[in-house]
């Protein structure tokens, strides 16, 4: 992870304005670790400060990790040359070009649905790591759509770089949680495919991509001609999901062992030099949708309501709060507040087996803006109802 490391905690002149980056204020924790609050353009980000045995380690925050990674590592570069008389180490390297490949195709989870044409095969990868699949997927057929969801930034990145370089019009890459993203989309949202290649099985089993939630949210945005394609080396991945599909969704299943496939991913040249049994499933769900407007959740705050939760933390110490209802979660971490007033919390919130950590910023100007964003998901929303109605001072 880049990062830089001071002698003395770094003091900007917020706000402070170089180039595209404004470093808009700076929030504190009790413990002495900050969050500096950075605008690229119109996008905004934290780069994290903590004191470690006297030095000061000034790092990308991981919730709100931009692609590409070469836009805070801009910032980072700001802060070394701001205060290079203290610096004592950094470990910048020079971006790459994917580093700084700031690309169209790179497309936001809440405006995702906007670019799903209507009257086109639209097909959806979830976890494409290296992205073999989808890019000769999506250069041999250039009149279909691909939309490719995945956490890991590194492979995001060089996808992008891929699309650039391959001049591909026709595929669009969402940063995220594809357990998340797929329950926020409308459900006229609607794919001819849904591919789940070799999903990480090593993982604690409540982290699979495949679970409950996932089957039933994604009947919901599959055509009706449409199927899901997963395929996996793990046996226990491939009994437990056809076990859930099966228990918990309508349509029909063909299940095969060892069927050969058009493209074969790095994951799978592996599997195949180590002679492992490949399996697939395919689930064709025939138009098991139920009808459902778009899901059209506020995360608004009233000022009365900012002004409100600004009362409820700006307390002398913060205490740690955990609400958790049979399945939604709202948790408080840690507090940070600026010079000015202003908050910062720190929340896990939303489904309570697979909770978004985020940040809630309560700006204290001449009246009270307090704004997050949330994924658009029913328990997201159940969240935001629970933390508007914190009493005060518990
Ligand atoms: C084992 S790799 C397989 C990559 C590719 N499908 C292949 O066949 O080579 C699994 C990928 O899924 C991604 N992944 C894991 N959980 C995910 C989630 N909840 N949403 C989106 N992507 C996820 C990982 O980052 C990783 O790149």
């Amino acid at each position: 992870m880049p990062h830089l490391i001071f002698s003395v905690p770094i003091e900007i002149p917020y706000p402070y304005c170089e180039g595209d980056y404004t470093f808009l204020e700076c929030f504190f924790s009790e413990s002495h670790n900050a969050l500096m609050l950075v605008r690229y353009k119109d996008i905004y980000f934290f780069l994290t400060i903590q004191k470690k045995d006297r030095k000061f380690f000034v790092k990308i925050d991981k919730k709100t990790r931009v692609v590409p990674v070469g836009i805070a590592k801009k910032a980072l570069e700001i802060c070394k040359n701001f205060y290079k008389d203290f610096l004592l180490h950094d470990n910048l390297s020079k971006n790459t070009l994917k580093q700084q490949n700031e690309s169209p195709y790179l497309i936001s989870a809440d405006t995702f649905y906007t670019y799903i044409p209507d009257q086109k095969t639209c097909i959806l990868e979830i976890g494409f790591g290296s992205g073999r699949k989808i890019l000769n997927d999506a250069s041999n057929h250039k009149d279909t759509f691909f939309f490719g969801i995945e956490t890991h930034t590194p492979s995001i990145e060089q996808v992008l770089r891929q699309i650039t370089l391959k001049k591909l019009k026709n595929v669009y890459i969402i940063k995220g949680d594809a357990r998340l993203i797929i329950q926020s989309l409308p459900y006229n949202t609607l794919f001819d495919k849904i591919i789940v290649h070799f999903p990480i099985p090593w993982d604690k089993q409540h982290r699979w991509v495949i679970n409950e939630h996932f089957i039933t949210h994604a009947q919901q945005i599959i055509k009706d001609s449409g199927y899901l394609h997963l395929r996996t080396d793990d046996f226990l991945y491939l009994t437990e999901s056809l076990k859930s599909m099966m228990y918990l969704a309508q349509g029909y299943w063909e299940v095969f062992k060892n069927k050969p496939e058009d493209t074969i991913s790095k994951y799978e040249t592996r599997w195949i030099k180590q002679h492992k049994d490949i399996y697939d499933i395919f689930w064709y769900p025939q138009g098991a949708r139920e009808d459902n407007e778009y899901k059209n959740y506020n995360f608004n705050f009233l000022p009365h309501e900012a002004k409100k939760l600004y009362e409820r933390f700006s307390c002398e110490h913060f205490m740690p709060i955990k609400k958790m209802t049979d399945s939604v979660l709202l948790s408080a971490k840690a507090l940070y507040r600026s010079k000015n007033g202003s908050l910062v919390i720190a929340l896990c919130m939303g489904n309570k087996y697979y909770p978004q950590n985020t940040y809630l910023i309560i700006i204290h100007d001449e009246e009270f803006r307090a704004f997050y964003c949330p994924a658009l998901l029913a328990t997201s929303y159940q969240a935001h109802c629970m933390l508007k109605s914190l009493e005060e001072n518990i």
